[in-house]
């Protein structure tokens, strides 16, 4: 089960096709940017000051996080090195492909937190529980 951050996390820079109208950005399954087939799609918005939300790891799921508006931190923990990334601008993106505890944190008011998924949402793949998590991810 051991992953480290170092294979697990990619950061990408989605490409920006802009003109004078303003910004585009496209994203497609099994590409440079998101590198599997997504089969959902959840964004986070509205978030409360103060708020930290995660506190997960998942054991198969991929996504890729953007802030398609504002900006949010993203603690990444691979059970012995922690790192954060701040997500603060719609062509950057962030892919967690492995076991990694992820918490998200610090939203500005404006924040869309954009989650691409590789999966359906399966309570059974998540681990909620920071001690469970730590003995799986240095077993
Ligand atoms: P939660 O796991 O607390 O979100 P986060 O990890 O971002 O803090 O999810 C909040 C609620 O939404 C919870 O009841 C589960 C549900 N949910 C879905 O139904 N589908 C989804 O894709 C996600 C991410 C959550």
């Amino acid at each position: 089960m051991r992953t480290t951050l170092k294979d697990a996390i990619k950061l990408i820079h989605f490409t920006v096709r802009g003109d004078e109208r303003g910004n585009l950005i496209a994203l497609e399954n099994q590409s440079a940017e998101i590198p599997f087939d997504v089969k959902r799609v959840y964004y986070i918005y509205g978030t409360q000051a103060g708020v930290t939300r995660g506190q997960h790891a998942h054991y198969a799921l991929k996504q890729v996080l953007t802030c398609v508006s504002g900006s949010c931190d993203i603690l990444l923990d691979d059970g012995a090195e922690r790192k954060t990334i701040r997500l603060d601008n719609p062509a950057k993106g962030l892919l967690i492909d492995g076991f990694i505890w992820r918490e998200m944190s610090h939203f500005s008011p404006d924040c869309v937190l954009l989650v691409l998924a590789s999966e359906h949402y399966d309570e059974a793949d998540y681990v909620r529980d920071y001690q469970r998590f730590l003995t799986e991810a240095t077993r």
